[in-house]
């Protein structure tokens, strides 16, 4: 039995959360773990892996054409996600699935009276039931946050939002207040969120919305702000996992607190809406080479890190060398034609002999932050009798909000990742996010 499998062979954990004070500690599934409301158990794991590919691929294209968007009025932004979290939304709490989401800002739900809605499982959230729900009026500060010509003045001065994502995805409606609790309990904060009337296209057909943790204003960290001492940190689990993951804020999110072998390093804001956070990647080390950024390659903040993309995307010229050293390293023979999805394949027969020899990855970044890969968690997802690497190569990006690396989620696993943006700096730290 080799350590991949074992990653599938774990135990059901329960869901739970807790809010005590300024502390929040979210469950956060994997839309493919058994705990998700997306798990489809007739899937396989090589469809899952490729449906992952495709997702991952559509969200890169989309991050692309975002920066042409520029010119014309409508507002892109990426709906896709991999991860999903609970959420609780008025008085009485309605349960909800949200994607959370670093690379977008707000915060919306499918409210009720639904002029178009996409289906979802769970009852849709009726801001006329809630005793606590809001409304937003035109010129109040928060409707003045929304992206420009993205806002309208509604019936009563309510203040209406809408959204066009760049796959013709849509939400619209009213920007409301209401209580977001974590626990369903009802103990939480009065957020400013999208009260979605008019929801159409790709949006996952189960979750009930999204929540944005993004660096702009609307976004759910910061809105919060101030009383979770603007920091956030999440804790993803391995993929097909039966364990949950874990999003903590505040006080919980003090990675310095619960963690050795910490590193730092700064972050600064990106994209379009300037709400991505870049990092600035230097190089990749395997074994006792190491790959360092070069010409178009290096420059400050060239690294996006985003919890919605899922493979770790490289620059051509970069990828090609980093690809060398794998394969020289491995020592194994490929397993070619696997799938036009993946660039390289080895037998899941050889996964053991891999996993032994496979050199020290660590990604370097500014400041002297190294951080170590694990090949099991970080660098190899399992496709039923193959292992295939998770990382691809793309064209540099010779916008000016250009991304020539695009650190996504497997990359991230198995790490407390900590989001501080007083000090405008990100942490890792290596965790069991299983146990975490
Ligand atoms: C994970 O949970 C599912 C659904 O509860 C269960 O069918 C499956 O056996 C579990 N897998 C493992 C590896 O524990
Ligand atoms: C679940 O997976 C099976 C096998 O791939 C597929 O045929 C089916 O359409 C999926 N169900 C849903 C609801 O996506
Ligand atoms: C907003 O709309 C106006 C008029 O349609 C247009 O001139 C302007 O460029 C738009 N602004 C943005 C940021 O898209
Ligand atoms: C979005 O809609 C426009 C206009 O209807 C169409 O030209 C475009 O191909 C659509 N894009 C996608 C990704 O479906
Ligand atoms: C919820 O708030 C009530 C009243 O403030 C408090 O008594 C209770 O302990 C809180 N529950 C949790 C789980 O924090
Ligand atoms: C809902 O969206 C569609 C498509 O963008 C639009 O035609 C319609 O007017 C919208 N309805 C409301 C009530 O916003
Ligand atoms: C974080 O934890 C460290 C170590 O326990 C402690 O020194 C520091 O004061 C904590 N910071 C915050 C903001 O709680
Ligand atoms: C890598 O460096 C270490 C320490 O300098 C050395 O012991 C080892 O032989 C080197 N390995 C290779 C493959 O060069
Ligand atoms: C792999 O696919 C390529 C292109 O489809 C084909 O030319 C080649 O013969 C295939 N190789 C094997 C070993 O099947
Ligand atoms: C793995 O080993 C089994 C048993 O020896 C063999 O049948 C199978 O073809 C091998 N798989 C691959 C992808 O080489
Ligand atoms: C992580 O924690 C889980 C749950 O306690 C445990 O089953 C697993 O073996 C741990 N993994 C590692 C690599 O220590």
């Amino acid at each position: 039995m080799n350590s991949l499998i074992v990653l599938f062979l774990l135990s059901l954990f329960s869901l739970s959360t807790s809010i005590n004070g300024l502390s929040i500690n979210f469950d956060i599934v994997h839309r493919d773990s058994p705990l998700s409301p997306f798990y489809n158990s007739s899937s396989s794991l090589s469809e899952l892996a490729r449906n992952a590919r495709l997702r991952s691929l559509r969200r890169y294209n989309r991050r692309h054409l975002l920066q042409t968007d520029m010119v014309t009025p409508i507002h892109v932004d990426e709906a896709a996600g991999e991860y999903l979290m609970r959420i609780y939304v008025g008085s009485p709490p309605v349960e909800s699935w949200a994607i959370a989401d670093t690379g977008s800002d707000l915060i919306w739900v499918q409210c009720l009276p639904c002029n178009t809605c996409y289906p979802q499982d769970a009852s849709i959230f009726n801001p006329l039931k809630s005793s606590t729900y809001q409304v937003v009026s035109c010129n109040s500060e928060p409707c003045s946050f929304l992206p420009k010509n993205h806002s309208t003045c509604g019936i009563s001065s309510q203040c209406v939002y809408g959204y066009a994502y760049a796959d013709n995805s849509t939400t619209s409606g009213d920007l409301g207040k209401d209580m977001f609790s974590f626990g369903g309990n009802g103990n939480g904060s009065l957020l400013v969120f999208g009260c979605g009337h008019n929801n159409t296209g790709t949006f996952s057909r189960k979750g009930s919305g999204l929540v944005g943790l993004g660096a702009g204003p609307l976004s759910l960290v910061s809105q919060l702000g101030p009383d979770i001492d603007h920091k956030f940190s999440y804790c993803l689990v391995p993929y097909f996992s039966n364990y949950t993951g874990k999003l903590k804020m505040g006080q919980e999110a003090n990675i310095s607190a619960s963690s050795n072998g910490v590193v730092s390093t700064p972050y600064t804001l990106g994209g379009v809406r300037h709400n991505h956070y870049m990092l600035t990647l230097e190089g990749v080390s395997i074994g006792n080479n190491t790959v360092e950024t070069s010409g178009v390659n290096k420059r400050e903040g060239n690294a996006v890190i985003d919890s919605g993309t899922t493979f770790f995307y490289m620059e051509t010229s970069f990828y090609n060398k980093i690809e060398a050293l794998i394969k020289n390293s491995i020592g194994v023979q490929e397993v070619k034609n696997v799938s036009n999805e993946y660039n390289l394949c080895y037998s899941n027969n050889d996964t053991e002999t891999i996993m032994n020899n496979f050199p020290d990855f660590v990604v370097h970044y500014k400041g002297g932050a190294d951080v170590h890969l694990k090949p099991e968690y970080n660098i190899f997802l399992p496709q039923d009798d193959f292992i295939c690497l998770t990382i691809f190569p793309v064209d540099h990006d010779s916008l000016a909000v250009g991304i020539d690396f695009d650190i996504g989620n497997i990359a991230q696993i198995n790490f407390q990742v900590e989001y501080d943006l007083g000090a405008k700096q990100i942490s890792f730290a290596p965790a069991n996010c299983s146990n975490y």
